[in-house]
């Protein structure tokens, strides 16, 4: 059977590798079984302990597998994710289908805006506090190993499960005539569904909950560690968007109308959006053979859009591409991207992409507006600057800020 499974897989690999190849394809060699998998490793475990300067140039060291073979290989190439054949395409003809005063103190701002978007998260979609919903979601899991240990999963599985027989009893008890309507009522009420087809599995509810609260969280926790940090180091840019804020909101707070006014706030979102996308790429797999461009892609194949590289690349922004100017935004995306949609993808494309975009910018716009109204921010002498992919794009050894009090009546 394992011989069988062996000489199965060898052949799928070495068909995939003959059709892309005969398209004109290259790309770095299969190893048998790890794929280029060593390689990568090996090469991202260079590039992490190697120091960087303070430069928006990170692509190199958060994928140093992409960027070389990206340049080896003339921007399309067939990788090897193990046994899965992943052909890499950065043509976008191609891809298009978190306080208080803590004066002058330093301050590690990652850790601050993970408790703010884990807050944030666990209010608005499981109408509970993030301290209920630590044990659900703050064990690291994301950090841990993946696949996750079977106690890990059972905790989980444990303290969803916790949650939503609150939910029960309230209904039960006449507390509640409903199970609510954030994300975890709606799941609760399908969950509950009388007609047993349309009933998802108490697995498939803890699922959803685990990727929505990651997804909710994780994401932009990135984004605003590094909106806040691209501020501090462009003091022109914190002053413009602070200006912004004041003639908005003055010191108040915010509120939706006003959010549609903040045109500096969402060019700096973007921007950093760009320079330090959160989710560095998405993995599709072709389920049935298509054409894609002048490429025909057999079924099982994968396609690698990686979104860093897209974001990155100075053929579609220019030489100044790893410089930060959210005045690329002044005049909408399309300008900005010299109308190749697909140039810029922090959400990714299409009928898939992100869901929670909205949510994401509203959130890191409210947050960015709050801490402009009261701080100047500025880095501090012992930020070390450490971009690398943990799953989301994170500082690899922390934000490390220093927060100067406004002088406004606040
Ligand atoms: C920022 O990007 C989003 C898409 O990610 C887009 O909808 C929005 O129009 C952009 N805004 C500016 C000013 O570029």
């Amino acid at each position: 059977m394992g011989n069988l499974l062996i000489l199965f897989t060898a052949s799928l690999c070495l068909f995939l590798f003959f059709i892309m190849n005969s398209q004109g394809i290259r790309g770095p060699p299969y190893e048998f079984i790890h794929g280029n998998n060593k390689e990568a490793a090996q090469m991202l475990m260079e590039a992490s302990t190697k120091p960087m300067a303070l430069t928006h140039d990170i692509f190199p060291r958060v994928m140093p597998h992409v960027y070389s073979w990206i340049n080896k290989y003339v921007k399309t190439y067939l990788s090897w994710n193990g046994i899965r054949a992943q052909l890499l395409i950065t043509d976008p003809e191609l891809v298009k289908e978190k306080w208080k005063s803590k004066e002058g103190k330093e301050m590690e701002v990652f850790q601050e805006f993970r408790l703010l978007t884990s807050e944030v998260i666990s209010r608005t979609a499981f109408g509970s506090s993030y301290l209920e919903g630590e044990k659900i979601f703050d064990i690291n899991i994301y950090k841990a190993k993946i696949p996750i240990s079977d106690k890990i999963a059972k905790m989980i599985h444990d303290s969803v499960m916790k949650i939503v027989k609150k939910r029960d009893d309230k209904v039960v008890t006449g507390e509640a005539d409903n199970f609510g309507r954030d994300f975890l009522g709606l799941l609760v009420n399908v969950y509950h569904e009388a007609d047993e087809k349309n009933s998802h599995s108490i697995q498939d509810l803890v699922d959803e909950c685990k990727t929505f609260y990651f997804s909710g969280q994780e994401t932009v926790n990135s984004l605003l560690a590094w909106a806040t940090v691209l501020l501090a180091i462009h003091s022109d840019w914190q002053d413009k968007a602070r200006a912004e804020v004041i003639e908005v909101f003055d010191t108040q707070n915010s509120d939706s109308e006003g959010m549609a006014k903040l045109n500096t706030i969402t060019m700096i979102i973007n921007e950093t959006l760009r320079l330090y996308p959160p989710v560095n790429g998405v993995i599709r797999k072709v389920g049935k053979e298509v054409r894609l461009g002048k490429l025909v892609l057999p079924t099982h194949l994968e396609v690698d859009m990686r979104i860093i590289a897209l974001h990155h690349d100075p053929d579609l922004w220019g030489d100044d591409v790893n410089l930060f100017k959210p005045e690329r935004f002044a005049e909408g995306i399309a300008k900005a991207t010299k109308y190749n949609a697909a140039a810029f993808m922090p959400f990714g494309l299409g009928p898939r992409s992100c869901v929670g975009m909205s949510f994401a910018i509203t959130e890191a716009k409210i947050a960015l507006s709050m801490i402009l109204q009261c701080y100047t921010v500025i880095v501090s002498p012992t930020y070390v600057h450490a971009p690398a992919q943990r799953l989301t794009l994170k500082p690899q050894h922390g934000i490390q800020l220093l927060f100067h009090s406004l002088n406004y009546d606040i």
